[in-house]
C-alpha cells in the first residue's frame, strides 16, 4: 500500500463497513425471521444453503470486533441495524434486547473514539412484512419510517451519520427482476413497484427522522460502470439501458425527481398509479450521498424480452467472484455524480473492497496482496476525483470481517480480518496490517 492518510485532504475520513445480517447471527437476541432466512431455505438459492443464523457471531463478540476496528486506525464505522432484530413482527412490539445491542454498539464505538455511521436497512426485511408484499406494498414507506423512528429515538443522539436503504438497485432490481437476492422474484411489475417504493420509503424516512432532530442524513447507491462490449450501435444501446436501470434510475429519482426514459420504456406501465406525485417526498434533501463501487460490466444486445442486454466476460483481472477490477469506473462515477446529480453535496465511497484470492502462509499469515492492490488502486481513483475538485470526504472498506456474502454464502471473503466459520476465530490478514499502517494518524 503506497498511499497513506497524508495523501488525502485534512479531515478526509477512513472507515470500515459491515451489515447486521451478514455478521451478527440472527438466531440470537430475539431477532425475528427475515426474508433472507426464507430465501436461503430453498435449495439452490444460496451456496450450500447457508443463512445468517450464526454468521460471525458478532452479537456475542462485539467488544472483540470493535477492538479490531480500533486497531485498524479507522475514524468511522459503517454498521447497520436490523429491522427484524428490533421489530420482529416488522411493526408494533419492540424487542428491547435488540435495541440494547445497538445501544452497546454505539457506546462501544464512542468509547474507542470511532464515529458511528448508521445504515437503517441492509436487507433483512422481516418475513411478516414480506408476506404483506414487502417492497411491492406502498405501505412499506410508512412501515420503514416508523422503524427508522424507533431506532433514532434510541441511538439517534449518538450516531454521526444516518443512511436509509443500502443499495436500492440490489433491493429492487436484483431481488425482484433477476431473482438472485431475497425475495427471489422474477416479475417486472413487482420490480417496478419495489424500485419506486424503495425511493418513496427513503424520502418518507428522511422526513420522519429529520423531525426527530437527526442530522447528517444520506442516501447510499451502488453503481456499476457499463462498457459496451464492442463498437456496434446495439452494444452501445445495451450499455446505456444497463446504465439507466442500474445507476440512473435511482440517482435520477433522488436528485432530479425524474426517472430516465430508457427505464420508463420498460417499467412505466407497471409503476403504481400517481408515481409522478411522489417526487416531492423522494427528493427530500439529504446531507451527503454515498457510492458503493466494486466493478464494471461489458454489455451487448441480448435475447428475449426487455431490457434485452447480455453481460459478456471482460478481459481485466477479476476477484474470486469473477468481478473485473476497474478503478477508473470509481473516478468516473465520482465525477459524473458531482456533474450530473449532486453538485456541491459531500460524497463518500461507502463501500469498496475485494473478494480476494486469500492464501494461507506457512507462518499462519494470510497473504492477500491482490486485495491490497485493489484498495490502493481505488484510493488512487478517489484522489484523482479529489484533484478534479469532487467533494469526496471519506472512503469505507468493505469489509472489516469475512462474512455472509448473501447468495455466495460464506464462500466469498471480503474481510480485512479472516473468520474461521467453524471456530469463529478472527485472524487479521496482511491487508489489515497494511491498512492499519496507512491509516495511522
Ligand atoms: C454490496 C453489499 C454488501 C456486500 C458487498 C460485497 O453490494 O452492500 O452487503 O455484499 O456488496
Amino acid at each position: 500500500m503506497n498511499l497513506t492518510r497524508a495523501d488525502f485532504p485534512e479531515g478526509f475520513l477512513f472507515g470500515a463497513a459491515t451489515s447486521s445480517y451478514q455478521i451478527e447471527g440472527h438466531a440470537f437476541g430475539g431477532a425475528g425471521r427475515t426474508h433472507w432466512d426464507d430465501f436461503a431455505a430453498t435449495p439452490g438459492n444460496v451456496v450450500r444453503g447457508e443463512d445468517g443464523a450464526i454468521a460471525c457471531d458478532h452479537y456475542h463478540r462485539l467488544d472483540e470486533d470493535l477492538d479490531l476496528l480500533q486497531g485498524l486506525n479507522v475514524d468511522v464505522y459503517r454498521f447497520s441495524t436490523s429491522w427484524a432484530r428490533v421489530l420482529p413482527e416488522g411493526r408494533g412490539q419492540v424487542n428491547s434486547e435488540g435495541l440494547d445491542f445497538y445501544d452497546r454498539l454505539v457506546d462501544g464505538l464512542l468509547a474507542r473514539g470511532l464515529k458511528p455511521a448508521l445504515t437503517l436497512y441492509h436487507w433483512e426485511l422481516p418475513s411478516v412484512l414480506a408476506d404483506l408484499g414487502g417492497w411491492r406494498n406502498r405501505d412499506i414507506a410508512q412501515w420503514f419510517a416508523d422503524y427508522a423512528t424507533v431506532i433514532m429515538d434510541r441511538i439517534g443522539d449518538r450516531v454521526w451519520s444516518t443512511a436509509t436503504i443500502n443499495e436500492p438497485w440490489c433491493v429492487g432490481w436484483l431481488s425482484h427482476f433477476v431473482g438472485a437476492h431475497a425475495p427471489g422474484l422474477r416479475d417486472i411489475r413487482a420490480t417496478a413497484r419495489a424500485m419506486h417504493h424503495i425511493l418513496l420509503a427513503h424520502g418518507t424516512a428522511v422526513q420522519a427522522i429529520r423531525a426527530t432532530g437527526a442530522t447528517n442524513l444520506g442516501a447510499v447507491c451502488n453503481l456499476e460502470w457499463a462498457t459496451p462490449a464492442d463498437d456496434s450501435p446495439a452494444s452501445k444501446a445495451a450499455a446505456e439501458r444497463y446504465d439507466a436501470i442500474y445507476n440512473r434510475f435511482f440517482m435520477g429519482g433522488l436528485f432530479k425527481g425524474a426517472y430516465p426514459d430508457l427505464v420508463l420504456e420498460g417499467l412505466e406501465q407497471h409503476l403504481p398509479s400517481g408515481w409522478q406525485n411522489d417526487f416531492g417526498t423522494i427528493t427530500s434533501p439529504v446531507d451527503w450521498c454515498g457510492i458503493n463501487y466494486y466493478t464494471r460490466s461489458l454489455l451487448t444486445e441480448g435475447e428475449g424480452a426487455w431490457p434485452r442486454y447480455a453481460q459478456v466476460e471482460g478481459p481485466l483481472p477479476k476477484n474470486s467472484i469473477g468481478w473485473e477490477t476497474y478503478p477508473d469506473g470509481l473516478r468516473d462515477f465520482l465525477l459524473r455524480t458531482r456533474d450530473e446529480y449532486t453538485g456541491d453535496l459531500p460524497l463518500y465511497v461507502t463501500e469498496n473492497g475485494m473478494a480476494a484470492h486469500d492464501k494461507l502462509g506457512a507462518d499462519g499469515s494470510i497473504d492477500d496482496t491482490d486485495r491490497q492492490a485493489y484498495i490502493g488502486d481505488h484510493l488512487e481513483a478517489v484522489r484523482e476525483a479529489i484533484r478534479e475538485g469532487v467533494p469526496v470526504q471519506g472512503y469505507f472498506l468493505w469489509s472489516l470481517l469475512d462474512n455472509y456474502e448473501w447468495a455466495f454464502g460464506y464462500e466469498k471473503r471480503f474481510g480485512a480480518v479472516h473468520v474461521d466459520f467453524d471456530t469463529l476465530k478472527r485472524s487479521p490478514k496482511n491487508s489489515y496490517h497494511a491498512l492499519a499502517a496507512a491509516f495511522r494518524r
